[in-house]
């Protein structure tokens, strides 16, 4: 059998409205994720998709004057897909709950679990908030309004099949104990182990007074509730019950925002005990975009579009900012001021003023060809380690402090080359050795540091990569490697080429 990929998740996001920098944060660090995984060796799988089913798809359809189908197809192809264009995601796998390869899994599994007694049919009354797609407790209700969304609930009162979620908690607490790295940040964590402490009820695992969903197999007056339908699709992606699915199954990381989390880390895992299936490895919840100091959302009308960004800054420092400037899994805000400040202070005047620093120099005083491979035990050391600290840092998820890290080489090394003053080494041809060295060792640093922004800064990189002259394709440089000094051979052309990181008006 193949070796297991790292597969990694984002949730699939739902099409009755367009996408915002909230939805394409959590994509955004998927993808850094799993590149830099890619340059650690190993076999990578990253899925995202979208949740089409539901009340609120059919409502937006019905609104827009189109049939459901119509209206999912339309969002999908206009918004969703270009949306990872924008924000220069390479996933692996796209999943729609609307194709065959999903539905059909999905009443496979329910057909199962209800052969095995894991349903039973039953009447929900209670509050229902349709934003949000979720049956809520009475005492979550704030003024009749839902607490996320400030959007009233609807009561409803409907015959629906149920799952017995209640006689999980016992295994899913005995489950959180043994894996204390399931659910993360520790934040997370403590709120769903204090959630199931507090019991658990059973849940609808379908809905009656709608028809736009997956029909319940053996009941067609039902269709199977879309929570249900949805989180199934990271199992469904894998091919699963088909030949292949372990080379995938289990997720390694599911990432999710903290409002969703206690689906993923109560319902989905007490689905797959049901059902006898291997349990994801981790659910790591992000925090909130925030405007206003409430989560944006269109709902609300709080929306920003990821292209308005990145029509400014370019996809490189959209990706850069949102995973330097807020903690992953902490809250956070966007603001214009300060993304265009680490633009400048942090791409613009250090990474993209060192390199075409740099290159400018080899250009004029070594006619563009790099000089003799030569050592610089000061910096190589600290590239090993900012390695080391990057590599342990982005693996658990920490990517302001695996940026950080690369970012302190790259300080490190501005401090080298203004110490050295090659522009005045440039004048004394005594000193012609001097002026090698710190051309050699900053194209070498650089080198580097392409190789480590990768992840989060694929085009700068790659043009950077190719300015420094550097052979090879720069994806499959590996992390391992990075910190073994002389990878660029003497006499390399580079080329000062177009800026990393042009000037931004401030307009
Ligand atoms: N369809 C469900 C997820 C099913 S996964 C099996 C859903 N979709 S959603 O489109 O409403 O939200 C998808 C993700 O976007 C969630 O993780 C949610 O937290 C995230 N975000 C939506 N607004 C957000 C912010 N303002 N900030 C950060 N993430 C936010 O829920």
């Amino acid at each position: 059998m193949t070796e297991k990929a790292f597969y990694v998740t984002t949730p699939i996001y739902y099409v009755n409205d367009v996408p915002h920098i909230g939805h394409a944060y959590t994509t955004v660090a998927g993808d850094v994720l799993t590149r830099w995984h890619r340059q650690r060796g190993e076999r990578v799988w990253f899925l995202t998709g979208t949740d089409e089913h539901g009340e609120k798809i059919l409502t937006a359809a019905a609104e827009h004057g189109m049939t459901p189908r119509q209206w999912t197809d339309h969002m999908v192809n206009t918004a969703w897909l270009p949306a990872l264009q924008t924000i220069d995601v390479a996933n692996d796998d796209f999943i729609r709950t609307t194709e065959a390869r999903h539905e059909e899994r999905v009443r496979d599994f329910w057909l199962a679990l209800r052969e095995k007694g894991e349903v039973y049919s039953g009447t929900y009354t209670g509050p229902y908030c349709v934003a949000c797609e979720e049956f809520k407790q009475p005492s979550e209700i704030v003024d009749g309004n839902c607490p996320i969304h400030g959007r009233p609930v609807k009561e409803i009162s409907e015959e629906n099949y149920f799952f017995p979620l209640s006689k999980y908690a016992d295994a899913l607490l005995a489950h959180y104990e043994a894996s204390p790295a399931f659910v993360e940040p520790e934040s997370a964590r403590n709120e769903v182990v204090s959630f199931v402490r507090g019991g658990l009820q059973d849940i609808s695992m379908s809905r009656s007074s709608f028809d736009w969903g997956i029909k319940v197999p053996w009941d067609d007056k039902h269709v199977i509730y879309v929570w249900i339908d949805a989180l199934q699709n990271y199992l469904n992606a894998t091919g699963w019950p088909e030949p292949g699915w372990e080379e995938r199954w289990p997720a390694d990381v599911h990432l999710v925002g903290k409002d969703i989390l206690r689906f993923h880390a109560v319902i989905w895992p007490a689905m797959l005990m049901a059902a006898g299936l291997p349990l994801p490895r981790k659910v790591f919840a992000n925090g909130w975009l925030l405007v206003g100091g409430e989560k944006m959302s269109k709902t609300k009308l709080t929306g920003i579009a990821p292209s308005v960004i990145t029509d400014v800054f370019g996809s490189d420092a959209y990706r850069y900012y949102f995973m330097r400037a807020i903690p992953f899994g902490q809250d956070g805000s966007f603001s214009w001021e300060d993304m265009h400040a680490r633009y400048k202070s942090e791409l613009s005047d250090q990474l993209g003023n060192l390199a075409s620093r740099l290159l400018a120099m080899v250009e004029r005083y070594r006619d563009g060809l790099l000089p003799p491979v030569a050592s610089e035990p000061a910096l190589e050391s600290a590239l090993a380690t900012a390695a080391a600290e990057a590599d342990e840092r982005f693996c658990a998820l920490d990517f302001q402090g695996g940026i950080g890290a690369v970012m302190g080489f790259v300080r490190a090394v501005n401090n080298y080359v203004t110490e050295n003053e090659p522009w005045q080494l440039a004048k004394d041809p005594a000193r012609s050795g001097d002026l090698d060295r710190v051309l050699y060792a900053t194209a070498e640093s650089l080198r580097a540091v392409a190789v480590l922004f990768n992840a989060v800064m694929p085009k700068a990189c790659a043009a950077l990569w190719s300015a420094l002259g550097a052979e090879g394709d720069l994806a499959a440089q590996r992390v391992a490697d990075v910190a073994r000094w002389g990878q660029l051979p003497a006499g390399t052309k580079v080329a000062k080429g177009d800026g990393l990181f042009p000037r931004v008006e401030t307009e």
